[in-house]
């Protein structure tokens, strides 16, 4: 059996490396197809270092575009790819443009398609992800759900449940195997006690009034607690945008991107983290940290229902107020979601491999 995983953007390397992992234990063939919708160093090469995943065999090079260059470009160059390895099943993971651009041209050749972390609806179509994902999971064969309402979602939308597989999060599982090496190699200098950020959505740091206003209200936060941001490069140039003093700013301390382990190793010992990453959203409840979410909607409600999640909206004063309560005794009770339990890419690898 020969298997194609296509990865791309940040997000996906964590989630492909269990994956391919697992079905290693198999004896199949497996082939990893990046995209190249990443391509800095620290946004991509030390993601396979890290999790010691194999170099990619294919790179298809399509950097950054807007989001049809970006798609169209991938399909281009992967569709030849297909043609010439004739795999009986390829990969995709996650929501993003990579993810949609394979399973196109996939259904197209009649290559099955298996989605891993398929099911999740933020119900906002202003959202490009959103959009990645209801494409990808009509086009898919196999679905690979990390939550139960992912399982609703898809049989609203009239997949046959058959197709469908609650299979845990694999994003945990290598939470799960590499939270002890991150343990061990702390970044150095960090505060004892500190709010965590990242924010890279269009919807907060395309509009230039808003980013403006987030980073004030970062700023106050800093008056209190220190404010460490490691920023994304889509976010550094609009904050470059706001001016030359906006990231020298006194009270954040702003990194470049971080790799896996300083990340994670970052995330555990937060007082507080600040974000809109989905990812993100999935890793603080797992560690059992607080995470205030600067977005309307998410695509991941079991970190709300069950997790430490909070949603904060467009609001600051609601993300002050979260904030405060966070950070105190009240801060909301939470526990880990059912399957997010180190072993999901082992289910998702037996039912590929059709066992
Ligand atoms: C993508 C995903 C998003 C995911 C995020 C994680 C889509 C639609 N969005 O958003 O779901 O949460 O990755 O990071 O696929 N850039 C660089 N170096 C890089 C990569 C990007 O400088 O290695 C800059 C470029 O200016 C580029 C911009 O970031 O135009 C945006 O990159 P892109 O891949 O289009 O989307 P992300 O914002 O990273």
């Amino acid at each position: 059996m020969r298997i194609v995983h296509v990865i791309g953007a940040r997000p996906n390397f964590m989630k492909a490396a269990p994956v391919i992992r697992a079905l290693s234990a198999y004896p199949v063939e497996q082939i990893v197809v990046h995209t190249g919708q990443h391509y800095d160093v620290n946004m991509s090469d030390v993601f396979f270092q890290q999790l010691g995943m194999p170099a990619p065999d294919v790179n298809l090079q399509v950097g950054s575009g807007s989001h049809a260059q970006q798609t169209a470009h991938i399909m281009c160059r992967f569709e030849p790819v297909v043609l010439e390895r004739k795999p009986d099943v390829v990969v995709v993971y996650g929501d993003v443009n990579s993810t949609v651009a394979a399973a196109l041209v996939c259904s197209k050749l009649m290559v099955k398609v298996a989605h891993v972390e398929a099911g999740l609806r933020s119900g906002d179509r202003a959202m490009p992800e959103e959009i990645n994902r209801l494409v990808t999971d009509q086009l898919s064969d196999q679905l690979f759900t990390p939550s139960e309402d992912g399982n609703r979602n898809l049989e609203r939308e009239g997949i046959a449940p058959e197709k469908i597989f609650f299979a845990g999060n694999v994003m945990i599982d290598t939470l799960i195997r590499m939270l002890p090496e991150a343990e061990r190699s702390m970044p150095e200098g960090l505060p004892s006690r500190y709010a965590l950020v990242t924010l890279h959505r269009p919807s907060n740091v395309d509009d230039l009034d808003w980013l403006a206003s987030l980073l004030s209200s970062l700023e106050r936060v800093g008056h209190d607690l220190e404010v460490i941001f490691p920023v994304h490069p889509r976010t550094r140039q609009k904050i470059a945008s706001l001016g030359e003093s906006a990231l020298s700013n006194g009270h954040i301390r702003f990194l470049e991107p971080q790799p896996y382990l300083n990340f994670l190793g970052m995330q555990k010992n937060a007082a507080v983290v600040i974000t809109d990453s989905g990812g993100i959203q999935e890793e603080t409840t797992y560690l059992g940290v607080p995470c205030l979410t600067v977005r309307e909607n998410t695509e991941r409600p079991v970190t709300i229902t069950m997790g430490t999640n909070v949603l904060v909206g467009r609001d600051t004063a609601v993300l002050a107020r979260e904030l405060t309560r966070s950070l105190s005794q009240d801060r909301k009770k939470s526990s880990v979601p059912p399957l997010w339990d180190g072993h999901a890419a082992e289910r998702i690898a037996k039912v590929i491999v059709g066992q």
